[in-house]
């Protein structure tokens, strides 16, 4: 007796349709599986048997052989289960084919409970270009699938749950999890400020303002100062100055990080735009991704969203250096065996760090003066120098507070701030242009940030004064067209590249 289903394998964060066959015949009792399994795709076979049994049927006392294909994709993963024990039942006629052309996905665990896999949003996706009608998954999982739509997704708890409803019953009662919650993440809904409200912060008016300038264009920032002045707890607050995520955004936000297996139990599509903070210890692959499993790394978790390296000169020089091409490109590529995978990272990269080892450089007052030495200096800013800088657009310098901002009342909240963001960057929407200003390309930037004759002249002299040359024009004029945005002018003018070039050079050496 032969059954047959549908499954699919992740490849990065996109997945291929995958047919799983089942061939029931007489033999010695065997249980074999074909089609280019991984080394936990073969644990299958313990588990599928423990389930089936534990769930009261029988396992076949015959031979039987799993195929799973196209054989030349390489299947990893757990997901394999659930496909694999169904059809195990309906080629030994111990459940009745009831429903037809069914996808599933799944782990079992021994005693036949489902348990939540990764990849299952992107699952959704094979199947619905597929043009398949039902997707079998775990409870816990059904929420990101049903992110997706025009699908019809089943929850089930168990394998006793899913045996039932591809039996032809009803579909088992949805529970924790299985919520259509159209909403995900700890920042659900666009309130949540799950790192404070920037109303938080005393003074420091000159970085609050770039950082609204840098939300609003998507602009990456570097912001150095000594100890304690703020930088950590400024940068945390940049991530509720962006707007929600648009819906495709959305999307590809929620299916790397169901891809990378991170999605909280029950989550559906994530609407806010991920923040990311990996520690200066970071490997290469937890940054880049790839790696056996082949799972997206930090840069694409923060894909729609910010990537925040704080004290950035501690990461590795190769973790820095392997950034550059993909804050061009907005994507990771890792080369494998048989072509490539592409991770999508459209990342705001977000920089902080002490000036100087010591960490006082710069400051002017007090008792803790700077005792680096011109060679520790130079060495200390070599670190994040060069083509990494050339990436950057708002170099800031976050001075320790005067006392009296200390007594400050608060100024402008992160709510008022999101408001004037959202305004710029319906500006840049109706612009027609592809992505934020951060990514105008020149030809681009001469068509809608041509700057006025006096603005002009600004370039030029920091053309001759401050050596600003191609890439660093292109970057003022980027973060200067985004500035006009904030104000709601359509041309660029003297003033918005004025502050431009105070962010280029203002940080960058005192
Ligand atoms: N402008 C400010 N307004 C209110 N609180 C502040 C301000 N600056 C610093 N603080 C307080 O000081 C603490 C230290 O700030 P933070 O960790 O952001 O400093 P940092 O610049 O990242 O320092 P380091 O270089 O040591 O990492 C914060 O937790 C916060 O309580
Ligand atoms: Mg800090
Ligand atoms: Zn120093």
């Amino acid at each position: 007796m032969l059954a047959r289903g549908w499954t699919a394998a992740l490849e990065g964060v996109e997945a291929v349709p995958v047919s799983v066959e089942v061939d029931v015949h007489n033999g010695l009792p065997s249980l074999e599986l074909v089609g280019l399994p991984g080394a936990g795709v073969k644990e299958s076979k313990d588990r599928v048997r423990s389930a089936i049994r534990n769930g009261g049927w029988s396992f076949p006392p015959r031979r039987v052989t799993v195929n799973l294909a196209p054989g030349h994709v390489r299947k990893a993963g757990s997901h394999y289960d659930l496909p694999i024990a169904l059809c195990v039942l309906l080629a030994t006629g111990q459940v009745p084919p009831g429903r037809e052309g069914v996808w599933a996905a799944g782990e079992l665990a021994l005693d036949g409970a489902l348990r939540p896999v990764p990849g299952v949003l992107p699952f959704a996706l094979a199947a619905r270009r597929a043009g398949a009608r039902h997707l079998l998954v775990p409870a816990a999982n059904a929420g990101e699938a049903r992110a997706v739509g025009e699908l019809d997704v089943v929850g089930a708890r168990s394998l006793e749950d899913a045996a039932r409803w591809l039996a032809g019953g009803p579909p088992p009662a949805a529970g924790v999890g299985s919520a259509a919650s159209p909403q995900g993440g700890s920042a659900a809904g666009g309130e949540g400020l799950p790192d404070g409200d920037l109303a938080e912060v005393r003074g420091q008016e000159t970085a609050k303002r770039a950082l609204e300038v840098a939300a609003a264009g998507g602009h990456n920032v570097l912001l150095i100062g000594p100890p304690g002045s703020g930088k950590t707890m400024l940068a945390r607050r940049l991530a509720g100055l962006l707007p929600d995520l648009d819906a495709a955004t959305a999307l590809e936000v929620t299916a790397v990080h169901s891809a990378a297996g991170v999605l909280p139990p029950g989550s559906g599509l994530l609407r806010r735009p991920p923040f990311r903070s990996p520690s200066p210890g970071a490997t290469l692959v937890a940054l880049m991704g790839g790696g056996a499993s082949l799972r997206p790394g930090e840069l694409s978790l923060g894909h729609g969203g910010v990537l925040f390296l704080d004290e950035a000169a501690r990461f590795a020089p190769a973790v820095l250096e392997a950034l550059r091409a993909p804050l061009e490109d907005g994507e990771v590529v890792i080369a494998r065996h048989r072509g490539s995978v592409r991770f999508p990272a459209r990342t705001q990269l977000v920089l902080a760090d002490n000036p100087c080892p010591c960490g006082w450089h710069g400051e002017p007052r007090g008792p803790c003066a700077c005792r680096c030495s011109a060679a520790q200096l130079r060495q200390y800013r070599a670190r994040l120098s060069g083509p990494l800088r050339d990436r950057l657009d708002l170099f800031l310098r976050v001075p320790r507070p005067a006392y009296a901002d200390a007594a400050r009342p608060q100024g402008a909240s992160t709510r008022e701030l999101r408001a004037r963001v959202e305004a710029a960057r319906a500006r840049q929407a109706a612009r027609g242009q592809g992505g934020l200003n951060a990514h105008l390309t020149l030809a681009e930037l001469d068509r809608w940030a041509a700057p006025d004759r006096a603005a002009e002249r600004r370039l030029a002299d920091a053309w001759t004064r401050h050596g600003l040359g191609m890439r660093g024009r292109v970057r003022v004029l980027r973060v200067a067209r985004t500035i006009a945005d904030l104000e709601g002018s359509a041309g660029v003018r003297e003033e918005h590249v004025l502050e431009a070039l105070h962010y280029r050079f203002a940080g960058e050496d005192e």
